[in-house]
């Protein structure tokens, strides 16, 4: 029996280990983690992430083939396979800060296994790296060799939260990098046979090191690139009566641009696209390619404008002050389907208008009291690294409060900020939401949810992102 054991129960280690063992019944996967809390949480009824059809694949092997443990040690050194997933936050503090990639977590699990390990093991970066990491991490697990062997691949994750298991279950393609060596190769063969089991072949990418680290980094670039392309367009189209919705549909029917990732909206958040341009940025800094820095630095600019662009609307259109005005936030998770909220855009709207001293009522199906609080209360980056947390600040309390109905959240409300695209938010009684509001009744569409014509009916002032207003 093959064992595999990953580092780091997080919202990427946790769904992919579950799907492998679904995937795998004749082989052992035991996913470990130094936080207790989130070990419990993954062996109890209440798993520790939000992700649709998650708790039914753990269901059905947790206990079988699945197993969830705080006793990192143990299971490292009886793997075969040994997953790192650990988070590779944006570095804070020294060189690099505010762009290059924090691998500290990395660096402490390597030379865990360097230290543990008694076997010859393949250790898979599952976490998204700067390019050339694997060999810093050769240099690191070779230190402490004792006549054991290490083959390291590359194997990044391309899922999104909130349809994890679903891209999980059928990916567009598995990517694997290793050493051109015979034994690079043989621990290929032996990683793409584990994806074999459901994935079909011509969907398993095999690449060098460098390329697959690369091609991570390079994806999610891209994909944000489209959505800082399309928000720029979306302040265009506000400027000139065109509306983004049409602008996006024309475009993305041809075929060479094609017609995903391509709605307007308040910006995108996510615990990654932002940290990986960043990190990129800082790449190709450090390779002497400034003009490729600035040109990806760029997608970073956009979607920072738009979202101040977004609370300059609020605060110009509701008579250029919400000093004192209560404005209901519908939503705070970065998309539908996920509790997750870091880097949502919604953070950095709502410290904008409490910027302004608005009292804001939030409400998200998904995210706790406590999270929202914590969340408003920390500096920039610094979600990523627990010893940095802040406490909370008195005034972020007496400015916000969270409630668990859409309905209290707008009840007496002046506006209305939709910040995440949740299904309920557009079937919302709006006739009803209009009645109980302060009047003039203002809504501002972050996500193009809301039909603009029947709200302006109902004497709504409405302003939806690159909608004419
Ligand atoms: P996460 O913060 O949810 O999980 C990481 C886990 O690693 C945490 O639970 C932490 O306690 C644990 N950890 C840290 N150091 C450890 C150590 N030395 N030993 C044991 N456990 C340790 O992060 P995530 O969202 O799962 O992301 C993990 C990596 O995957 C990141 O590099 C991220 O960029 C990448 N990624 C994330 C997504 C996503 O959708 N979240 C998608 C693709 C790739
Ligand atoms: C993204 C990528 O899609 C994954 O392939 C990648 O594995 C992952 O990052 C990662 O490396 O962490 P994720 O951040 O979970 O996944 O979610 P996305 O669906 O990509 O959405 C990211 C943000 O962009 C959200 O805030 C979303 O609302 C926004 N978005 C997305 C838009 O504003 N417009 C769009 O058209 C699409």
């Amino acid at each position: 029996m093959v064992k595999i054991c990953c580092i780091g129960a997080g919202y990427v280690g946790g769904p992919t280990m579950a799907v492998i063992a679904l995937k795998c019944p004749e082989i052992e996967v035991v996913v470990v983690d130094i936080a207790a809390p989130r070990i419990n949480a993954w062996n109890s009824d209440h798993l520790p992430i939000y992700e649709p059809g998650l708790d039914d694949v753990v269901k059905q092997c947790r206990g079988k083939n699945l197993f969830f443990s705080t006793d990192v040690e143990k299971h490292v050194a009886e793997a075969d396979i040994v997953f790192v997933s650990v988070n590779t936050p944006t570095k804070t503090q020294g060189l690099g800060a505010g762009k290059a990639a924090d691998l500290t977590y990395w660096e402490s699990a390597a030379r865990m296994i360097a230290d543990v390990s008694k076997s010859d093991k393949i250790v898979v970066e599952k976490s998204t790296v700067p390019v050339k990491t694997a060999e810093a991490i050769e240099r690191i697990l070779t230190h402490n060799r004792k006549g054991i062997n290490f083959t390291i691949l590359s194997n990044p994750e391309f899922l999104a939260e909130g349809t994890a298991i679903a891209d999980l279950f059928k990916p567009d393609r598995v990517l694997i990098g290793g050493r051109e060596t015979p034994e690079g190769q043989k621990a290929i063969h032996s990683l793409k046979s584990v994806y074999a089991h459901w994935v079909p072949e011509d969907r398993i990418l095999c690449t060098n090191l460098w390329s697959a680290e690369l091609s991570k980094l390079a994806a999610n670039a891209f994909l944000a690139q489209r959505i800082s392309s399309v928000n720029a367009m979306s302040a265009l189209c506000e400027a000139t009566g065109a509306d983004v919705s049409q602008v996006s549909h024309s475009i993305g029917t041809d075929s060479r641009i094609g017609p995903k990732f391509l709605n307007a909206s308040v910006g995108f958040g996510g615990s990654c696209f932002q940290k990986d341009i960043l990190n990129l940025v800082y790449i190709c800094e450090c390779n002497g390619l400034p003009e490729v820095a600035n040109y990806w630095k760029q997608v970073i600019k956009v979607n920072d404008y738009q979202k101040m662009r977004f609370v300059n609307r609020v605060v110009s259109s509701m008579f250029n002050t919400v000093s004192g005005k209560k404005i209901a936030v519908l939503g705070f998770a970065f998309k539908k389907d996920t509790g997750d909220t870091r880097e949502t855009p919604a953070i950095d709207v709502c410290k904008g208008l409490l910027g302004d001293k608005a009292k804001l009522s939030i409400y998200d199906p998904q995210v706790t009291e406590d999270q929202i609080m914590r969340d408003l209360a920390m500096k920039k980056f610094d979600w990523d690294h627990p010893a940095h947390l802040q406490p909370l600040s008195p005034t972020s309390n007496k400015q916000v409060s969270v409630v668990w109905d859409a309905y209290e959240a707008i009840k007496d409300a002046h506006g209305i900020c939709v910040m995440t695209e949740w299904d309920e938010f557009k079937n919302l009684d709006y006739q009803k939401v209009y009645d109980s509001m302060q009047k003039p009744a203002f809504i501002f569409d972050g996500r193009n949810v809301v039909d603009v014509n029947k709200l302006r009916e109902i004497g709504f002032i409405v302003y939806s992102i690159g909608k004419p207003l």
